[in-house]
């Protein structure tokens, strides 16, 4: 049996294309590859331990060794999602995303290329685009402007991909996703952060002045699409990603707090994330045409579905909030919050 290697399998986006995947992909193996960081968790895959094509791989994609053992079977393709992926957290400290999404891919690329493996699909992120004013979206030929270290490891990631194409004819394909929510999403970023904080009634911290646009997607969507460039993508391309759900957070945070029934006194405002993007807005209209995807949740739904998640899997996200992650947010939201 093939394997479809999915690297960064343990996270948010990567447990959810795992479950999926193993459903689609009826005839492959998949092999989650994983560091566990702060961020992974196996909690998130409970129930698949044993199942018959799943399987799990700890190592770090900047170790060649470690990566060899990934790709010790007989390997189709790989989806590689494995990346330090906070923006706050990559102004406080550069180096691990430098190490794990630019060194990392690299390393993944060289492995990938000495396997001949047929697809490889690099899943970065609209960030890498940098910001737009009110009008206009993001397309696939607008320049790459990263303005975050964490946004310009990505974007250095993206032309380590698209090198590998235009120099080895390497089969990848470069996706660029606007903000995903859903569950197992780690409560650093805001929906869960949110959520959760509401459920325990405690302050919604809001930066600045909480008009900053994101354009939401549900995670469940953006899996949908991943498998759709896995399997009809075309190599050396670019595809967009998005949900045409643009909010500001501030309406995305009193629509939440409306829907569990807690008070907007809850919003706090505080200090402004540095060089903070205005606005993302994602033009999907390439993979729409070309490769047939489109969201199948509205709104809505997913963010009721996702809400309810989170109710009732207090345990998981109590137990996410513990140990690593109360250091980082007094550092990140002082003693106050
Ligand atoms: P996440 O932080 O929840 O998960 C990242 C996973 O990668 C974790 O399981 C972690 O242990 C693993 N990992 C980190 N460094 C590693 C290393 N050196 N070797 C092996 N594994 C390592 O991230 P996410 O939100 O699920 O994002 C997944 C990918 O999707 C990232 O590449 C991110 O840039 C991209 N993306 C995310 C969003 C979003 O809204 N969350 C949107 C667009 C694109
Ligand atoms: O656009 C895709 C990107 O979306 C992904 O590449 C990143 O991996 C992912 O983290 C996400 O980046 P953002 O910085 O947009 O997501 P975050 O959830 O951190 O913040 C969303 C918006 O909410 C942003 O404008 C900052 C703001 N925010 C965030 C936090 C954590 C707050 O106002 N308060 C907060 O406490």
């Amino acid at each position: 049996m093939k394997d479809i290697i999915i690297t960064g399998g343990a996270g948010f986006i990567g447990s959810n294309l795992v479950r999926a995947a193993i459903e689609h992909f009826t005839d492959r193996r998949i092999v989650n590859f994983d560091k566990l960081t702060y961020a992974g968790n196996l909690e998130n895959l409970a129930g698949l331990e044993k199942h018959p094509r799943y399987c799990f791989i700890k190592g770090d994609v900047a170790e060649p060794e470690d990566v060899a053992r990934a790709f010790a079977g007989d390997v189709e393709g790989v989806m590689h999602l494995a990346a330090e992926s906070h923006v706050d957290r990559s102004i406080h400290d550069a180096s691990p995303f430098i190490k794990s999404n630019v060194l990392g891919t690299q390393v993944l690329l060289d492995a990938a290329r000495l396997k001949k493996i047929h697809k490889f699909v690099h899943v970065s992120t609209d960030e890498v685009y940098g910001s737009l004013g009110t009008n206009g979206k993001f397309t696939e030929t607008t320049p790459l402007a990263a303005n975050s270290p964490y946004s310009a490891s990505k974007a250095g990631s993206d032309l380590l991909v698209r090198a590998a194409f235009h120099t080895h004819k390497f089969p990848g394909c470069i996706t660029r996703c606007s903000n995903n929510y859903g569950p197992y999403q780690f409560p650093e970023k805001l929906v869960p952060l949110l959520i959760s904080n509401a459920l325990e009634n405690k302050p919604i911290p809001v930066y600045g002045d909480g008009k900053n646009v994101r354009d939401w997607l549900f995670v469940e969507d953006h899996c949908a699409a991943l498998m759709r460039v896995y399997e009809s993508g075309a190599p050396g391309e670019v595809y967009n990603i998005g949900g045409d759900n643009e909010l500001e957070n501030l309406t995305l945070v009193r629509t939440v707090l409306r829907m569990l029934g807690r008070p907007e006194s809850l919003i706090t405002f505080v200090k402004d994330r540095p060089g903070h993007d205005r606005r993302y807005a994602i033009d999907a209209s390439k993979i729409r045409r070309e490769l047939n995807w489109e969201p199948a949740h509205k709104f809505e739904d997913a963010i009721r579905k996702t809400i309810d998640w989170y109710q009732a899997n207090p345990p998981w996200w109590r137990r996410v909030k513990s140990g690593e992650y109360r250091e980082y947010y007094e550092k990140q939201y002082g003693r106050a919050m």
